[in-house]
């Protein structure tokens, strides 16, 4: 059942309390936003709100400061870049409760926005605490959260505030449960789903959720080590996790009961150093050298999965193929998001994290259909959980 969003609710003339999820990263040593497609994607929901004539009071957190104040993590220059993006003035206040904030609340006119400091900078945030909720709803008339990024914590400012105030889903948290719910729960088939990373037990979870829905599995990354121990065979220096060894064999014959297709990589790009300016070397999935690291998908595995792809009406990606991140092991990553974001009629669905970064580095994001803005919030969806932030959110016909 689709959620409330806010275009059920009459937010004009009210203030509005919209929680986003302007986690963003900065530039190390500085205030410079590293990447700022958090705060554009919550843009559709405050321009709504403002041609409704809502006055908007924002929040949200930033990095994990455990209740104390860290003025490394103040929500300042995500005020300022908010006005750059708005072309208007955002006010900032350097709290998110109490009487100073409900001053400024108080005096926000129709179409103003407010943004409040980082609501973690308050330990109530993090214990669902309702009376730091209750001062949260107190700003406010109406409830709006967009912060499908942060819709697997159970926090005051995202489960205990529904308590106070009528509720509903911001127009980014409504596409991306439309777009990730497609894609998992009702998929035009073939499905395919792309995992990588670096680790098999970060994924165990969803590759487990998603073998029993998936007509194409393809698995990359880092966590190719592990799949490939199981079965016995070298894996050179790269590590492997033989405490799930039994699951990704698991994995492997739930997907042949369901007669869904396994492409395991088929060869490597390997380096007797895990260092950016190791030379890279290819080797045969069955002969990784016993000194060598596995750092990417080889050229047959790129043939073989892009093949694979061609044909899938709907492709979930979540995870790179190697380590992207240096230039001559990004081969593989930067091959299946072009392979991706060529299919044609398909429906494309990425993780957010680290797919999102290969994919914006890339300059691809605009051509896949959905870019999750929400790593962690996306992976539990992928494993089949009821996101808390999600489940306290009334349903389109809630009364
Ligand atoms: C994220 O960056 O994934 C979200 O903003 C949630 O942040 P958290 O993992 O610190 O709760």
């Amino acid at each position: 059942m689709p959620k409330k969003t806010v275009r059920h609710l009459d937010v004009s003339g009210k203030r509005v309390l919209l929680r986003a999820d302007l986690n963003v990263t900065f530039v190390p040593g500085t205030t410079r936003i590293a990447d700022d497609g958090r705060i554009r994607a919550t843009l559709p929901t405050i321009d709504y709100l403002r041609e409704q004539g809502a006055g908007i009071v924002l929040c949200s957190h930033l990095g994990r400061p455990k209740g104390r104040v860290v003025e490394e993590m103040r929500l300042a220059p995500v005020a300022d870049r908010l006005t750059e993006l708005m072309g208007r003035p955002v006010k900032y206040v350097k709290d998110c409760i109490g009487p100073e904030v409900e001053e400024a609340a108080r005096e926000l006119q129709p179409g103003e926005a407010l943004l409040l400091e980082n609501l973690r900078f308050h330990a109530g945030e993090e214990k669902n605490d309702s009376d730091f909720a209750g001062a949260l709803a107190s700003l406010a008339d109406v409830y709006v959260d967009d912060a499908f990024g942060a819709a697997h914590r159970a926090h005051a400012s995202i489960h205990a505030v529904t308590r106070f105030l009528p509720a509903a889903a911001g127009l980014r948290m409504a596409r991306e449960l439309e777009m990730l719910g497609k894609a998992l729960d009702r998929p035009r088939r073939p499905l395919g789903a792309v995992m990588g990373g670096a680790k098999v037990s970060d994924k165990i979870a969803v590759l487990r959720n998603l073998v029993n829905r998936v007509d194409r599995l393809f698995i990359g990354g880092g966590m190719a080590a592990t799949f490939l121990g199981a079965q016995g065979h070298e894996t050179g220096l790269s590590p492997v996790e033989p405490d799930s060894f039994q699951t990704t064999l698991d994995i492997l014959s739930d997907a042949a009961k369901r007669n869904a297709r396994v492409f395991l990589p088929v060869d490597f790009v390997t380096a007797a150093a895990f260092q950016e300016d190791a030379s890279a070397e290819i080797a045969p999935f069955d002969h990784v050298p016993p000194d060598s690291f596995i750092m990417d998908i080889g050229p047959e595995t790129v043939e073989s999965f892009r093949l694979g792809l061609n044909g899938c009406a709907t492709v979930i990606w979540n995870g790179p193929m190697g380590v992207f991140e240096w230039d001559a092991f990004s081969t593989g990553t930067r091959a299946v998001a072009q392979a991706i974001a060529s299919l044609e009629d398909a429906t494309t669905v990425l993780g957010g994290g680290s797919t999102a970064e290969a994919v914006a580095s890339l300059g691809l994001a605009s051509r896949v259909s959905h870019v999750s803005t929400g790593g962690g919030a996306s992976l539990e969806l992928m494993e089949g959980k009821e996101l808390p932030g999600v489940a306290v959110l009334p349903d389109e016909d809630d009364r």
